[in-house]
């Protein structure tokens, strides 16, 4: 038997069984994964509580939960070249990835081969937030000697996306609560408080700001577009297609090519961290979720199977 995460009924509150289930198993072109960790990102509380944005992602109840992940091949259909068994691996699998373990495609899918030296509880939590942070950097022409804004700056996709900005040679300016600004110091970045008056605190940390990446809600959309910042210069991920001034709308989907590669490679080799702020096991699920649903996560939640 395989223990699987199953969701019944897409509504708020909604509620989590663990139960026992046959193992799956990989047919043709496929992979299975013995799971040993999956990462939690907003977007699956999200899609748990919301039909809309159940049916956005495609997901309909019953449903597992879940869709960052890491483990080890443990099986490959028929015709898989690019996998075999034994292979430490990471990757996404929408709505079903807290469970012992996932059958994925990897023609359709994202399977990742872990580099040497990165940590599968750490590779469990790197698809969503490293594709995004990559994204939001890429998307915003961040060029060296620039001075980005970075808001949410200490959450899943901000502490990557604040190291990627540092990486190119930007000066790098990180909203977050007072609990993290030595955090954020410690990664090379200037800590702002977010909230009512940024823009004032962002005047006063900064002659110019060339570049907004916002990553919660729009409160760095709209400072940045008082500050005078460009508009295709301001890019956000948490304000829906339509954000205000004209800012650009992006998301994990732009991320560069070999993007997670590079990323879980830079994790390997230490020159980009990604915390793990608490760790559960898979009976303990509900408190998992509920921790990154509280907002104020650092880095990442992790669920142990
Ligand atoms: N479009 C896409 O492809 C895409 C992809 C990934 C994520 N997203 C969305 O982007 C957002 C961020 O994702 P994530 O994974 O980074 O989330 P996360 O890890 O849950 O973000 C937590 C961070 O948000 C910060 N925060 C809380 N309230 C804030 C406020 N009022 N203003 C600024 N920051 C605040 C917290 O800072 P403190 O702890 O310091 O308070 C915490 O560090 C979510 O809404 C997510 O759904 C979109």
């Amino acid at each position: 038997m395989s223990r699987f995460v199953q969701q019944d009924v897409i509504a708020d509150p909604f509620e989590l069984t663990l139960v026992d289930r046959p193992e799956p198993h990989a047919g043709p072109g496929q992979v299975r994964v013995r799971v040993a960790a999956a990462g939690l990102n907003p977007v699956d509380w999200k899609i748990a509580s919301n039909p809309a944005a159940a049916q956005a992602f495609g997901v309909s109840a019953p449903t597992g939960f879940g869709n960052d992940f890491a483990g080890v091949v443990d099986e490959v259909g028929d015709g898989v070249t690019d996998f075999a068994v034994g292979d430490r691996v990471f990757g996404g699998a929408r709505g079903r990835a807290a469970a012992d373990h996932v059958v994925v495609d990897p023609s359709t899918e994202r399977l990742v081969a872990a580099p040497a030296g990165l940590d599968l509880e750490v590779a469990s939590a790197l698809t969503i937030a490293g594709l995004t942070a990559d994204a939001v950097v890429t998307v915003s022409g961040l060029k060296e000697g620039e001075t980005v804004v970075v808001s949410a700056a200490a959450g899943g996709v901000g502490v990557l996306a604040v190291q990627l900005a540092k990486q190119l040679g930007a000066t790098v300016i990180g909203t977050a609560s007072e609990k993290n600004h030595d955090f954020l110091s410690e990664l090379g970045a200037i800590p702002v408080a977010y909230g009512e008056g940024l823009a004032d605190r962002l005047r006063e940390a900064t002659e110019h700001v060339d570049v907004a990446i916002d990553l919660h809600g729009t409160d760095l959309v709209e400072a940045a577009a008082e500050l005078g910042v460009a508009a295709d210069r301001i890019v956000t991920i948490a304000a829906g297609p339509n954000p205000p001034h004209g800012a650009r709308a992006t998301g994990g989907t732009e991320a560069s090519p070999g993007a997670l590669d590079r990323i879980a490679r830079g994790i390997a080799d230490e020159t980009l961290i990604l915390p793990i702020e608490a760790r559960f096991p898979i009976e303990r699920i509900d408190e998992a979720v509920a921790l990154q649903r509280s907002g104020h996560v650092r880095g990442k939640v992790v669920i142990i199977t």
